[in-house]
């Protein structure tokens, strides 16, 4: 048996052939064991290379390491050009990470609100409803407001051209209630309200309260209205929140006070986020006036309180948000941390 050079090239050009013609990762693996595993055609060429006439040999080597190579690298590149084709065919790769759809989760004001809705629905109270657009008399005049008070102010209040406006307080739906229903009344409203103030990281042109109005035929009293806020300051916050009234004026109740929750973030030691107070303004609150109940034909001997909660306010508290801006520029980032 011998082998000649031409007989090598000729099968290096075949098996080149086939595996270039190779389909698959399979048929590329059965061209290797048949041309270079150990019991393949080149291994087998090898051995003709000690009969090989001296003067032949060099010809004859150059030959047949050009065999191996070839068909070597011709093995290795068929294979990930297949891989890749493959990938760029839609082959489903399995390694790759998962694709996972993100759940949905409430803004951090929408749970704010639904959580007092809960906690306050406990206590028997309904949510009812009221439209951003207000008269000037449900927003201002039946809430007892004087004639000139700064807030009526084009500068603070956003006017409508038929008189109307964007209400300034959810106070506004009180009237709106005790005028479609009879006592007892026991209310709470979440929505929006609008003032023209400065933007910065505590306030802004748009944002979120909830009213409470409780009214009814027996004596209800200031004591009532501090231990629900702080029933709903504990649920809200946890039992370790401390609650302070301190006394104030609103037009549309009397005695009046605001309410401070302790800061949910430093415990009350002093923060950022409380402007190193310990406290932070809540709510305004109060026994209704009886001017108010005058106004809107209830009977003047009825007892009852009322509350306003700046919604953001607490939603920054307990997330420890120190710029409310965060809550509007609906960065998702930002806001997944609360989900
Ligand atoms: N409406 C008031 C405000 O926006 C807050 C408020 C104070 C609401 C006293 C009340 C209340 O119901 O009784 O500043």
């Amino acid at each position: 048996m011998s082998l000649s050079v031409q007989e090598v090239n000729e099968a290096k050009a075949k098996a080149l052939a086939e595996i270039g013609a190779a389909e698959s990762a399979a048929k590329v693996e059965e061209l290797r064991i048949k041309y270079i595993s150990r019991n393949g055609l080149v291994p087998e060429f090898m051995k003709f290379m000690k009969d090989v006439a001296p003067a032949d040999k060099p010809a004859m080597g150059v030959a047949l390491n050009a065999l191996r190579t070839e068909i070597t690298d011709a093995l290795t590149s068929r294979k990930s050009e297949l891989a890749s084709s493959g990938a760029r065919h839609g082959a489903f790769d399995f390694s790759l990470p998962g694709n996972w759809p993100r759940a949905g989760a409430m803004h951090p004001v929408s749970s704010v609100i639904e959580e007092t809705a809960r906690i306050f629905g406990q206590l028997g109270f309904t949510v009812a409803d009221g439209p951003d657009i207000e008269t000037e008399f449900n927003n201002f005049d039946a809430l007892n407001t004087a004639a000139h008070h700064p807030s009526r102010d084009p500068a603070d209040t956003f006017w409508l051209e038929d008189g109307r406006l964007l209400r300034t307080q959810t106070s506004a739906v009180q009237i709106r209630v005790m005028q479609s229903r009879k006592p007892p009344v026991r209310i709470i409203n979440p929505g929006r309200c609008y003032r023209r103030d400065t933007i910065d990281a505590t306030h802004a042109a748009n944002f979120h309260q909830i009213e409470g109005l409780y009214v009814d035929y027996t004596p209800v009293s200031l004591a009532d209205l501090k231990s629900t806020l702080a029933h709903f300051a504990r649920e809200m916050m946890g039992p370790g929140v401390k609650v302070r009234f301190r006394p104030h004026f609103f037009p549309f109740t009397e005695p009046s006070v605001e309410v401070d929750f302790s800061c949910h973030m430093c415990k009350g030691a002093g923060c950022r986020v409380c402007k190193q107070s310990g406290w932070i303004e809540i709510a305004g609150a109060g026994m209704v006036d009886p001017r108010v109940y005058k106004k809107i034909g209830y009977d003047e001997d009825l007892h009852g309180y009322a509350f306003g909660m700046g919604v953001e306010r607490i939603a920054m508290i307990k997330h420890g948000i120190t710029d409310l801006r965060l809550l509007y520029t609906n960065d998702l980032r930002y806001l997944q941390q609360f989900a």
